[in-house]
């Protein structure tokens, strides 16, 4: 397989399994297992929520953080929530923004999970490679942020 057909075959898990959860929880789970499962280069795969003012942590695989409430504004997170967009960054440490999770995160991913306009909460992904971030990332990533906010909105 290639690795364009590897991510259709995920992308098609995914979707599958969000249709099929039972509930938005159950939906956000099997995501961020199914993600790190099936992309090596994922090495931490999370889903924050937001409440208020702050992201606060939801499911997630790999390490745990000790960033489990991330305010507006503050980190990558709060940055792409702030902003409404997808954040890639290729070198984790050259980036002020950056709040750290493990010292082995070389670069990361944030996705919005956007409702309309409003900020329901994103997928965020580290990886220990440095830019292991592109446009087939966002392809895959930004779709199912989108199944994920109509889950979400549902409950
Ligand atoms: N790196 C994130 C914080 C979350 S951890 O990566 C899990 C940030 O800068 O917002």
């Amino acid at each position: 397989m290639t690795g364009t057909e590897r991510a259709a075959h995920l992308s098609r898990a995914i979707e599958s399994a969000i249709a099929a959860a039972p509930n938005a929880d159950s939906a956000m789970k099997q995501t961020v297992a199914l993600l790190k499962d099936g992309v090596p280069r994922y090495t931490w795969v999370g889903i924050y929520l937001l409440d208020g003012n702050e992201l606060v942590l939801g499911p997630y695989v790999g390490k745990p953080s000790p960033h489990s409430r991330i305010p507006l504004g503050r980190g990558i997170c709060g940055a792409a929530a702030a902003e409404k967009a997808t954040i890639v960054v290729d070198d984790v440490n050259a980036d002020p923004r950056y709040l750290a999770c493990s010292i082995e995160t070389r670069s990361e991913i944030v996705v919005p999970i956007m409702q309309g306009a409003n900020v329901l909460g994103e997928i965020d992904i580290d990886s220990d490679r440095p830019a292991a971030f592109g446009r087939p990332d966002r392809e895959l990533l930004e779709p199912i942020a989108s199944l994920l906010a109509e889950r979400l909105s549902e409950d």
